[in-house]
């Protein structure tokens, strides 16, 4: 099958009370244990990849690496563009064939932050791709903050049914405690405020930073409309860490396909743990989706 759309695969999660597991891809061995991990769960999945990923790969290599593999997927595979900053680069990867890009504006003021998602969306339609917007600041690991400066950082419920009106996105990023990377401490996540978003927002909502969020608090956000999750760290550590422990349990392995392969299993146990937390297991079905 060709990409599916990412509105089609969140309609469908929203309507039976799941989330996508959205992963991003560097490499090769990433993509694959995406893919693996997807087949063993028969649940559908949204492959990703940031400005720093497509730069690592080359935007030609990751489109056809991601394209063989939805082809030859037994489960439905979304490609997204994840974080994109301008709407050229949201063009070069719908030209490239994603079925989805995200442009993350949430750095710039309110106004730009629409106008520039809204440039996008009367593109991306056109051509069938949806579009995944961002308000509020979703940090880095900046555990040192005041509460009160953590709050400013925030989704706005009020601001964020504006901003869908007047964008057209056709999911929103929320910020409500989550961070990319590593935590220093446990996320608190703002379940009132993600609560009141999904009351004034009607389309569906994506949580970032979602390494190292407890199980629970992961459960209760998807039970509160969350729909499409995002997972990267902890792939990369899953890699890193399955690399470091076979390199010194063996000083004479040097086959990069011993020494990959064993990293690809790692990073899809990570993967399909994520999807059943998710409740998309089993879903590749009723998931269905429109090919790009
Ligand atoms: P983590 O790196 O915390 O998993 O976040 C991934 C993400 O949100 C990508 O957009």
């Amino acid at each position: 099958m060709a990409f599916v759309a990412v509105s089609d695969l969140l309609r469908a999660a929203d309507a039976d009370g799941y989330a996508v597991g959205a992963f991003n891809l560097n490499n090769l061995e990433i993509l694959q244990a995406i893919i693996a991990a997807a087949e063993a769960e028969q649940a559908p999945v949204i492959i990703q990849a940031t400005q720093g990923g497509i730069k690592y790969g080359g935007l030609d290599y990751i489109a056809a690496m991601a394209r063989v593999a939805a082809e030859e997927a037994r489960v439905p595979v979304a490609l997204n563009l994840d974080h994109g900053t301008s709407f050229e680069q949201a063009v070069r990867c719908i030209k490239a064939g994603f079925s989805a890009v995200m442009v993350d504006g949430s750095k710039l003021p309110f106004d730009e932050n629409a106008a520039l998602v809204k440039k996008v969306v009367d593109v991306a339609h056109a051509v069938g791709v949806s579009v995944e917007a961002e308000l509020g600041k979703i940090g880095g690991t900046e555990d040192n903050i005041t509460v009160s400066q953590r709050e400013a950082l925030m989704t706005d419920p009020e601001e964020a049914a504006e901003f869908v009106a007047r964008s057209g996105a056709d999911a929103l990023a929320v910020s409500i405690g989550t961070a990319h990377g590593v935590y220093q401490g446990e996320p608190k996540l703002d379940f009132a405020r993600l609560q009141e978003i999904a009351r004034a927002v009607s389309i569906p909502l994506v949580l970032h930073g979602a390494s190292g969020v407890p199980d629970g608090s992961i459960r209760e956000a998807v039970r509160l409309g969350i729909r499409k999750i995002n997972i990267d760290t902890e792939i990369r550590l899953a890699f890193a860490g399955s690399l470091r422990e076979l390199l010194a349990r063996d000083a004479g392995v040097y086959d990069p396909r011993e020494i990959l392969g064993t990293a690809r299993e790692a990073m899809q146990k990570v993967v399909q743990e994520k999807i059943r937390l998710f409740g998309a297991s089993g879903k590749a079905r009723s998931a269905g989706g429109a090919g790009r």
